[in-house]
């Protein structure tokens, strides 16, 4: 039987990969490792939590000594990881917390790894999720490919760049078997609501502006967050040690037409005016440093691996809405308290 540690499940991206692990795989024992943050939320898991081959442990990654200790006691055949600190806004504003969790927390599971594998690394893996915002901006051309160079630009893609380079430092090093997959902009359900997409949902209903940083002509790229989670399922199980996987829907969006779309989508579900919600569009001062244009070329994991991505954009926007209309009270509890004086800080005039 597999025992298999997640760390950040509790989180957005986390919670889905834990969910579709605990049902597809009965026989894997999962660990949930989650410090519960801000941004990590049980109540993303209630559906799953009494299943027999889930547990939970509450800890953080940035303590070595716990870290040992849970490597010791349940025997870990492999690592998801998945917790970081992962908002570029707040990475700007504190970069340490960036550097602790994302730097020293992935450095200190490689740790654990390596002490506890040692040179019986047969039926191991060390996968690390991380995100193309390391290979840095494009202009309007070209893509992100696996053999593109780092060229991270904010606090938070250069801690998550670190972390990649330690992971693949400890496979050449150390011989730890790893993979590592760089994934383009998530959206979904249960993404908390500093994010754009979730950001805008939320302000929409409640007729309160909508943020757009600098013209709104910066371009991402974005996937369903599930067809992630079954990425990163088939990563695990067929990916080759020592490699790297780009995941991307090739599906970019200029963060006003992104809204515009969103606003139109909403006029329909809300009952309101076709151009109602779109009248919230607010431009505001730009983010520091803020990255042009990302783009992923996923034809490796496509070509090699079979994975595609199987919602058009459109579909998944409106099953996203729905989702968050739906779960009003999730969305209370995760936007009262400490993200009200974070909303306010970060969006005073
Ligand atoms: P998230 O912020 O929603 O969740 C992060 C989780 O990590 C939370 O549950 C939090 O409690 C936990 N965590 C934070 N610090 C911790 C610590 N010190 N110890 C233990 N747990 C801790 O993030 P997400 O959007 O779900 O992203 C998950 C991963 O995927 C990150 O590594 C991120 O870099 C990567 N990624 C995200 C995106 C995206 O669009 N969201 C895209 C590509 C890659
Ligand atoms: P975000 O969801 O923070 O993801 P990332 O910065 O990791 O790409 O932002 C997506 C895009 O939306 C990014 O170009 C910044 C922009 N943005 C706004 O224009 N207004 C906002 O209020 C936020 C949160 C983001």
């Amino acid at each position: 039987m597999s025992k298999i540690l997640i760390t950040g499940g509790a989180g957005f991206i986390g919670s889905h990969v834990v969910r579709l692990f605990v049902n597809k795989y009965p026989s894997y024992q999962i660990f949930n490792l989650d410090k519960l943050t801000y941004a990590g939320n049980l109540e993303n898991l209630k559906d799953i939590e009494e299943k027999p081959n889930y547990n939970f442990l509450k800890g953080d990654i940035t303590d070595q000594k716990y870290i040992n200790s849970i490597f010791k006691k349940f025997q870990f055949d492999a690592v998801l990881h998945l917790a970081a600190e992962s908002h570029v806004d707040r990475s700007i504003a504190s970069p340490m917390e960036f550097i602790h969790t994302n730097v020293i927390g992935t450095v200190n599971l490689l740790n654990a790894a390596k002490g506890f594998w040692g040179a019986n690394t047969e039926g191991k893996l060390f996968y690390h999720i991380s995100t193309d915002e390391v290979y840095g901006s494009l202009d309007q051309g070209g893509y992100f490919t696996e053999t593109t160079s780092y060229d991270p630009q904010s606090p938070y893609s250069a801690s998550k760049a670190s972390s990649d380079h330690m992971v693949r430092a400890y496979h050449n090093t150390y011989k730890i078997p790893v993979v590592v997959s760089n994934c383009s902009n998530n959206y979904g359900p249960n993404q908390f609501p500093e994010k754009l997409i979730p950001l805008c949902i939320h302000n929409i209903k409640q007729r309160k502006p909508l943020p757009i940083y600098g013209k709104g002509e910066n371009v991402r790229d974005w996937l369903y967050v599930i067809d992630h989670a079954k990425a990163i399922d088939i990563i695990f199980h067929k990916g080759k040690i020592g490699e790297t996987y780009n995941i991307g829907g090739f599906n970019e969006w200029s963060n006003l037409d992104l809204v515009k779309l969103l606003c139109q989508i909403m006029d329909k579900k809300l009952g309101r005016q076709e151009g109602e919600s779109a009248q919230l569009i607010n431009f505001v001062k730009d983010r520091a440093g803020h990255d042009l244009r990302y783009a992923i070329d996923a034809q490796k994991i496509m070509k090699e691996l079979g994975w595609e991505p199987s919602l058009q954009f459109e579909e998944g926007l409106e099953k996203t809405v729905d989702w968050y209309m739906n779960n009003e009270s999730w969305l209370e509890h995760v936007t009262s308290g400490s993200y009200q004086q974070y909303y306010e800080e970060q969006y005073k005039a």
